[in-house]
Order: structure tokens, then C-alpha cells, then sequence
């Protein structure tokens, strides 16, 4: 066998030769210090609302936040899978879900403070990329875009993390730049988005909130100059939720800023990695011929609360943690490992952390690039068996119920169309091929097609 032959046989067995690296995503931690297995179901937690805890356990129950337990677990099992990452992605939302009444400025400060200490503590030499989300506030979701005591006191906490010009513009804006590790070439973008979420009422009637899309702007053009390699993370995304149709959390005018920035800027940006929904999806953006530009990794939460959203019937999940395999050389994400605790087995049996997906095998893909992740979407699409692989991975394997016809819609859509329209004209299409069911295997054909251009 020639040497060329046995290195292709062995890239086929996925052995990757040179540059590989990993870093971890965590996100949505949602630590509840009221968690008390002491008490009656319907008082377990504060972040239930009064929902019984009928199953409470030491790491906690499918309506309640993350108990520190839990907390603690997750870090340990991130320790022992891959204890010595090149870096920490960590997307914010670390307080429960309950009243503004109930926590304040103080207690929102203490429990960012009680998960960056055991953060720290876990891995002490590890860098971390850190965004604040929406819970990271008070009153919740009200970041504003001028200099503020919460901004100033989580760069305090996180100074360890940050380089000095870091610092100067966490401390205005709660977002900040630079380079990846280091590394001359290389770059990391910390977004504030929750600016642009639409339950921010101080930011709402804003151009530009704190010009972050500015200094993204000029951050990006500079990167092309450069020829820098960007990876993007921040807390909201952009684009719609894929539980609840027609539920987006951007205004509109953001929505259309951010989509527009990833597209004048996309060959620079090799990811975005966001959380925010505490399910396992992914969104697509397309340049405006149809070829994919970007993708956006949404990494399912930790804590496994059950959403309240009215609308959504059981929106819980398992606790989940994801491990991103990429290549240093160029930042392509070459694959994603998603690892997660059986809640209730947990409860019942005793505290696992298992390999729940890795994306190459599940969806047979060569890797996680924009061209792959457009691949993956149209299995999910087009193919009942990607579709319900996708749906229970989605709730981090808590809701194993069928994805019917609506579902699919509702997260084929989401993840193909971040723009308002398009997401809309995206619901009337996809239901029209369902009700007329002869046009769907005619419309496969026609993508496969499409597709090809791109394989
Ligand atoms: C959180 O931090 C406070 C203040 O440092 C400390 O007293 C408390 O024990 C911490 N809680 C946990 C669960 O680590
Ligand atoms: C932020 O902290 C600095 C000192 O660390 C202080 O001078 C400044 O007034 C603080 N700003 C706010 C808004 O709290
Ligand atoms: C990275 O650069 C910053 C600022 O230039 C410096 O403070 C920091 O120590 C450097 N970190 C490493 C690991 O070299
Ligand atoms: C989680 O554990 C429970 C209890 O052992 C079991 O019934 C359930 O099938 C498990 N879920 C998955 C996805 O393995
Ligand atoms: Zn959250
Ligand atoms: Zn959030």
C-alpha cells in the first residue's frame, strides 16, 4: 500500500492529522440557591414557580434551576472528559428564573461571583471566553449600553480573563475583543447582544446601542486586512426560537443589522457560538446567492428548568455540556461532541455524564463547516429519521416524543432563515409541501440537486 493510500484510509477512519484543538461551550447555568430537597414538591425551588418538584433529587428536577450540585457535577465531568482545553467558551445566564423582587443587584453579582470562583477553581490555567446573558442583570434583560456597576464589577471578577483594552470596553459595554489566545492571526469576538433583545426596553429605541455594531464593523474590516480567523460568541442570538413559532428575540431592526454584519463579514468568521434557548440547534446564514456564509452553534443549557413560555408544553431538558473539536491552523469547527446527564437516571441511579451525539457520526458529515451544517439541515429536512434524531437531541434527550408535521416546520425554519421575511415565507413554503405530500419527495430531488453545488 503506497503512503498516500494509508493516510487517506486513515483519514477515512476520521484520523486527523496536525491541527486539532478543543475548547469547551457551557452555557445557561442558571444556578438556584434556594434549591432545597427539604422542602415540600411545590417549594423545592424558587425557579419552579409553585410547579411541584415531583421528582426532585440531589441534582435537581426537570422545573427547577440548576441546584449547586449540579453546578459542581457538570464542571467535574468537564474535568474528567477533557480537562485541559485551549479555551473556555461560557455564554452567560447564571441566575434563577424568578421575580426581579426576588434577587437584586447584590444577589445577581453574588451568584456571577459564586460560578466564576468554581469556574476558576476547576480550571485555574484554563483561558475563558465569558459573555453575560440576559439573567446576568438586574432588573433581568435591562443591560444598557452605558458603563453600569454590573459591567464594572463582572470585569473585576473575570480580570484574570481579560487584556486590559478588554477591560476599558467590558466595563462601557459589556462586550470586548481580541486576539485568540494569543495568537497573532487569530481572533475572538465577545459580543453584548443582549442589547438587541426585545425585552430591553433601554436599548429599544437605539441605533446603534453603545455602537457595538460599529466597533464589530471595524473590528471585522480590520480582521480581513489582517487576514485574521474569527470566531463570534455572545448569549440571544439572533433568528427565531424553534419551540414556538413566530418567536423571534431580536427587534426587528437589530435582527436585520446583525444578519447583515454576518454577511458582509462571513469570510473571516469560521463560528458563532451562542446559548440563550437551552436547546441543542444551530442557524444558518445564507449570502445572497443561496451559498452558505455562516453557521451559529446553539448549545443546549445546563440547567434543565422547564420554560414557561406559554405556548410550549413540556420545554424542559437534560443537563448538557458540548466539546468543539477545531482545527488551529484555519479555525474550521471540525466537529462538536455534546455530552449530558440522564437527569433522572441521575436522581434514581447514580451521576453519569455520557457522550450523547458527536455530529460527524450522527449526521454524516465530514465536519461542522457552513457547507456541512447546510448538509445536515437538509437531512433534518427531508429525511424523517435526521429529523427525529435532531428533535430529541434538541432537548438534550428529555422529550423523545414524535416531531410531527408542525414541529418540523417550526425548527426547519428557524434554523434555515434568521431574517424575519424569509423565516415567514419559510413557514408558508414547508407547510404548503406538506399538505400537498406528492410535492415533497419532487422537491427532494431538486435539492439534492442544488446541493451538490456544494458537497
Ligand atoms: C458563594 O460565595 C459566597 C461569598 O464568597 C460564599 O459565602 C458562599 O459559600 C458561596 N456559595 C457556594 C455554594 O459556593
Ligand atoms: C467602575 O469602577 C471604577 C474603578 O474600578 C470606578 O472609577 C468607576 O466609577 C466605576 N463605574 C461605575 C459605573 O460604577
Ligand atoms: C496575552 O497578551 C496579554 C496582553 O498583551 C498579556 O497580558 C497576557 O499575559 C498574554 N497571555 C499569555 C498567556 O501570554
Ligand atoms: C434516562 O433515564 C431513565 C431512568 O433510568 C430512563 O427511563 C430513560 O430511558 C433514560 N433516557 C435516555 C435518553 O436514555
Ligand atoms: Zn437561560
Ligand atoms: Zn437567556
Amino acid at each position: 500500500m503506497s503512503v498516500l493510500k494509508f493516510l487517506t484510509v486513515l483519514g477515512l477512519f476520521g484520523v486527523s492529522f496536525g491541527f486539532s484543538g478543543r475548547f469547551w461551550h457551557i452555557t445557561d447555568l442558571h444556578w438556584d440557591p434556594t434549591y432545597d430537597l427539604s422542602n415540600n414538591p411545590d417549594q423545592v425551588c424558587a425557579s419552579s414557580g409553585n410547579r411541584p418538584a415531583s421528582n426532585a433529587g440531589t441534582f435537581g428536577d426537570y422545573v427547577c434551576d440548576s441546584p449547586w450540585n449540579l453546578i459542581e457535577s457538570c464542571l467535574s465531568a468537564m474535568k474528567a472528559i477533557s480537562p485541559d482545553p485551549d479555551f473556555i467558551v461560557w455564554t452567560g445566564d447564571d441566575t434563577p428564573h424568578v421575580p426581579n423582587e426576588q434577587l437584586g443587584e447584590e444577589a445577581v453579582l453574588g451568584i456571577i461571583n459564586n460560578l466564576t470562583y468554581v469556574i476558576k477553581k476547576l480550571f485555574p490555567n484554563t483561558k475563558v471566553y465569558s459573555a453575560l446573558g440576559n439573567h446576568d442583570f438586574h432588573p433581568k434583560s435591562q443591560l444598557p449600553a452605558a458603563p453600569h456597576n454590573i459591567y464594572n464589577t463582572t470585569t473585576e471578577m473575570w480580570k484574570g480573563w481579560l487584556h486590559l483594552e478588554s477591560q476599558e470596553t467590558f466595563r462601557h459595554g459589556g462586550f470586548y475583543t481580541e486576539e485568540l489566545l494569543n495568537r497573532t492571526g487569530y481572533r475572538m469576538i465577545v459580543l453584548n447582544t443582549n442589547l438587541y433583545y426585545d425585552q430591553n426596553k433601554v436599548t429599544a429605541g437605539m441605533e446603534d446601542p453603545a455602537g457595538q455594531f460599529t466597533w464589530a464593523d471595524n473590528i471585522l474590516t480590520e480582521a480581513a486586512k489582517s487576514k485574521e480567523k474569527v470566531y463570534i460568541i455572545g448569549h440571544v442570538p439572533p433568528g427565531f426560537f424553534e419551540k414556538k413559532r413566530s418567536t423571534p428575540w431580536f427587534t426587528a431592526k437589530f435582527n436585520e443589522k446583525y444578519l447583515k454584519l454576518i454577511q458582509k463579514h462571513h469570510a473571516v468568521i469560521l463560528g458563532q457560538f451562542f446559548g440563550h434557548h437551552h436547546t441543542d440547534s444551530f442557524r444558518m446564514i445564507y449570502n445572497t446567492d443561496g451559498s452558505p456564509a455562516s453557521t451559529i452553534f446553539l448549545t443546549p443549557g445546563v440547567t434543565p428548568w422547564k420554560t414557561t413560555l406559554p405556548g410550549v408544553t413540556d420545554g424542559a431538558n437534560n443537563p448538557g455540556i458540548r466539546l468543539f473539536e477545531y482545527d488551529t491552523q484555519t479555525l474550521l469547527v471540525k466537529d462538536m461532541v455534546t455530552y449530558y446527564l440522564n437527569l433522572t437516571f441521575a436522581n434514581e441511579a447514580q451521576e453519569r455524564w455520557e457522550k450523547e451525539y458527536r455530529l460527524t457520526e450522527s449526521f454524516r458529515v465530514p465536519d461542522a463547516s457552513p457547507i456541512s451544517m447546510h448538509t445536515v439541515l437538509e437531512r433534518i429536512a427531508n429525511d424523517n429519521c435526521h429529523l427525529q434524531k435532531y428533535y430529541e437531541y434538541n432537548s438534550v434527550s428529555y422529550d423523545l416524543t414524535e416531531c410531527n408535521k408542525d414541529c418540523r416546520i417550526d425548527h426547519v425554519c428557524a434554523a434555515r432563515e434568521v431574517d424575519f421575511s424569509r423565516y415567514e415565507h419559510c413557514l408558508e413554503k414547508e407547510g404548503a409541501v406538506f399538505t400537498c405530500g406528492g410535492l415533497l419527495p419532487f422537491l427532494s430531488v431538486i435539492l439534492s440537486l442544488v446541493l451538490t453545488k456544494y458537497v
